[in-house]
C-alpha cells in the first residue's frame, strides 16, 4: 500500500507517525460548535489528521461556511456542515468520537463556574442527542465548567440508558500542554522532551500538575514549583485578560483538543501505550470524577491510573482542591438531575 509522508514540523505529535490512510479504519469525527473560536481551528486541525475519514463540523449556525472552507484542504477525511437542531442527529450519526467545545466563553472578572448556567442546558442538550444518535461514541468534553459539565453529561447517559463511563471524557489536555511549555521554559530543558501529569480538574486551585514527576528532572526551588503552579492554575485567566473581553483561548485549546482527539483515535485503533491525562469517571480519590493519567484503548478508557508518589506540597495542594471538586460535581449532577 501507498504510505503517505506527512511533514515532521509543526505539530509534531499530530504528524509524526506515518501514516497509511488506506489501512486506516474509517473513522467519523463530530465536532459540536464547529464555528465557534475553538471549533474553527480545531475543525482545521482535525482535518490535518489522517485517522479521520469523516469530519462532521455541526454548529447552531455558520457551520456550511467552516465546511466548505475546511473541505477544499488536500487530507483523507471527506467533510460536511450541519446547522440547527434539525440537523443534529444526521451530524452525530455513526461518529467515534465527539468533541463537544459548544458554548459561552469567559470574559475577564468570570470564574469557569459563571458560565454553568448557559453551558449546563447546552451540554444537556447535545448530550441526550448523543445518547440517542451515537451512543458508543467517546465523548470529549471542553465545555466548561469542565469539573460539572462532565457529571452532567454521565447523568444524561444513565438516565437515556447508554453511559459507559469508559467512554466519557473531560478535555484537560491545555493544562497539560501549559505545564509543558512553563515547565520547559523554568527547568530550560527541550519542550518537546517534557511530560508533567496535571491531575484534579479543569478549573484554578482544582488544577494540579505533578511537577515532582516532571520529565526532563530539573533542580528547581520551591518557590519555582509555587509560580509554575499557580501559572498552570490561571493559564486560562491570562488568556481571557489578555484577550480582553473577546474570549478565552481558542487557539492553544484547538490544539490541545486535537491533541486528545487523536489520542482517542489512536485508542480505537488499537495503538499500545497511549496515555493522557482526562478528566474521568474514577476511583483515585473518594470523588466520583477526577483528572488523572488514563490509558486509552478500543473501548476507550483501558485504564486509569494512579497519582504515583506525590510532594508534601502537591499533597497540600490536593487536600485543598477536592472539596471545591467535590461541589462542582454535585452542581453538575444536581443540575442534570432537576431540570
Ligand atoms: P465561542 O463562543 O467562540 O464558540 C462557541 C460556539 O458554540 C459558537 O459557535 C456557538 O454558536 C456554539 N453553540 C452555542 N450553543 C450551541 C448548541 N446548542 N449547539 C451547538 N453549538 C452551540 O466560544 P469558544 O471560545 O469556542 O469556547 C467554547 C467553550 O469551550 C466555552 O465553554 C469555553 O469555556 C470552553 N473552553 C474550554 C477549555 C478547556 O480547557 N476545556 C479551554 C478554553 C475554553
Amino acid at each position: 500500500s501507498v504510505v503517505r509522508r506527512t511533514s515532521t514540523s509543526g505539530a509534531s505529535r499530530l504528524t509524526r507517525r506515518q501514516f497509511s490512510s488506506e489501512a486506516a479504519p474509517e473513522r467519523k469525527v463530530a465536532i459540536l460548535g464547529a464555528a465557534g473560536g475553538i471549533g474553527q481551528p480545531l475543525s482545521l486541525l482535525m482535518k490535518l489528521n489522517p485517522l479521520v475519514s469523516t469530519l462532521s463540523l455541526y454548529d447552531i449556525a455558520g457551520t456550511p461556511g467552516v465546511a466548505a472552507d475546511v473541505s477544499h484542504i488536500n487530507t483523507r477525511s471527506q467533510v460536511a456542515g450541519f446547522a440547527g437542531e434539525d440537523q443534529l442527529g444526521q451530524a452525530l450519526e455513526g461518529s467515534d468520537v465527539v468533541i463537544i467545545p459548544a458554548g459561552v466563553p469567559r470574559k475577564p472578572g468570570m470564574t469557569r463556574d459563571d458560565l454553568f448556567n448557559i453551558n449546563a442546558g447546552i451540554v444537556k442538550s447535545l448530550c441526550t442527542a448523543i445518547a440517542k444518535y451515537c451512543p458508543n461514541a467517546l465523548v470529549n468534553m471542553i465545555s466548561n465548567p469542565v469539573n460539572s459539565t462532565v457529571p452532567i453529561a454521565a447523568e444524561v447517559f444513565k438516565k437515556a440508558g447508554t453511559y459507559d463511563e469508559k467512554r466519557l471524557f473531560g478535555v484537560t489536555t491545555l493544562d497539560v500542554v501549559r505545564a509543558k511549555t512553563f515547565y520547559a521554559g523554568k527547568a530550560k530543558v527541550n519542550v518537546s522532551d517534557v511530560i508533567v501529569p496535571v491531575v484534579g480538574g479543569h478549573a484554578g486551585i482544582t488544577i494540579l500538575p505533578l511537577l515532582s514527576q516532571a520529565t526532563p528532572k530539573a533542580n528547581l526551588s520551591d518557590e519555582e514549583i509555587v509560580v509554575l503552579t499557580k501559572r498552570t492554575q490561571d493559564g486560562g485567566t491570562e488568556v481571557v485578560e489578555a484577550k480582553a473581553g473577546k474570549g478565552s483561548a481558542t487557539l492553544s485549546m484547538a490544539y490541545a483538543g486535537a491533541i486528545f482527539a487523536d489520542a482517542c483515535l489512536k485508542g480505537l485503533n488499537g495503538v499500545p501505550d497511549v496515555v493522557e491525562c482526562s478528566f474521568v469517571q474514577s476511583n483515585v480519590t473518594e470523588l466520583p470524577f477526577f483528572a488523572s493519567k488514563v490509558r486509552l484503548g478500543k473501548n476507550g478508557v483501558e485504564e486509569v491510573l494512579g497519582l504515583g508518589p506525590l510532594s508534601d506540597y502537591e499533597k497540600k495542594g490536593l487536600e485543598a482542591l477536592l472539596p471545591e471538586l467535590k461541589s462542582s460535581i454535585e452542581k453538575g449532577i444536581k443540575f442534570a438531575n432537576s431540570s
